[in-house]
């Protein structure tokens, strides 16, 4: 598995204030298979907003740390960042992106999405990003209606849906949004946004639902294929699979209940 979100990396945002819990949290990742991790801490101007080189400091010490524990987990530089206007000024000067790829991991108000979204994610397309919208079912826009998930996609916007939305973390209206966009390929990762305050098994146990609820295969899509895709920057389909629910599952379509 590959986590392309997380706020393991301490002392630079909402995560981690620890170095020694890091360590442990990237312990239990790799006993749980875990390969690779995104250190993905939030960037906001006026918020978290800090230069290139105290992120990649702090990088460095968790790396040796690990190293030193004996961790193989590779710990790739990464990003979640807060859409504004004028963002991509800050993310070309800066490279707030996951790695080295052309993947930028970016989040906005999660009582929206506000009307302005689009309009300041387009430069960073226009500008050859690849952006990501983290935890999408988590915003009320698309809560109220998944559709928009997919209207994203339609724009070029990839979609990350969080391992712990899928388990009911964030309540029931988010946890049945988020199967929405996994039933219906609306979302290309799944991802924990661990942020050190648990014991770090959402993301196998999401991992385990997705296969039982819909097949091996999604879940190696979204837990490993396509995660791995950034670090080579290769390109991700928009629109991936028609998901075909099993037939143990009770779930009627929507035709066969108005046909029966
Ligand atoms: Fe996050």
């Amino acid at each position: 598995m590959i986590d392309i979100h997380s706020h393991i990396l301490p002392n630079i945002d909402d995560g981690s204030d620890n170095i020694e819990k890091s360590v442990e949290q990237l312990r239990l990742m790799e006993a749980g298979g875990v390969r690779e991790v995104y250190l993905t801490s939030h960037y906001f101007r006026g918020h978290y907003h800090y230069p290139r080189n105290e992120y990649d400091a702090k990088l460095s010490e968790l790396r040796l740390k690990a190293e030193q524990k004996g961790l193989k987990i590779k710990l790739h530089s990464g990003f979640e960042v807060f859409i504004q206007p004028g963002i991509v000024e800050d993310i070309k000067e800066k490279n707030l992106t996951l790695g080295d790829s052309k993947y930028v991991l970016i989040e906005s108000e999660l009582n929206g999405l506000p009307t302005d979204f689009y309009q300041n994610v387009y430069p960073l397309l226009r500008a050859g990003y690849k952006p990501i919208l983290a935890h999408a079912e988590r915003y009320v826009s698309i809560m109220k209606r998944p559709t928009k998930a997919r209207e994203l996609t339609d724009r070029d916007i990839y979609i990350q849906t969080n391992a712990g939305s899928l388990l009911g973390h964030y309540g029931d209206k988010v946890r049945h949004t988020a199967w929405t966009l996994v039933d219906n390929g609306w979302t290309h990762f799944i991802a924990s946004d661990d942020h050190v305050r648990t014991n770090y098994q959402a993301l196998f146990e999401a991992g385990n639902l997705i296969e039982a609820r819909i097949d091996s295969r999604t879940r190696d899509l979204l837990c490993k294929s396509f995660p791995a895709a950034i670090a080579t920057n290769d390109r991700i389909p928009y629109s991936y699979v028609i998901v075909q629910r099993s037939h143990h599952h009770k779930h009627k379509s929507w035709l066969r209940s108005l046909f029966g």
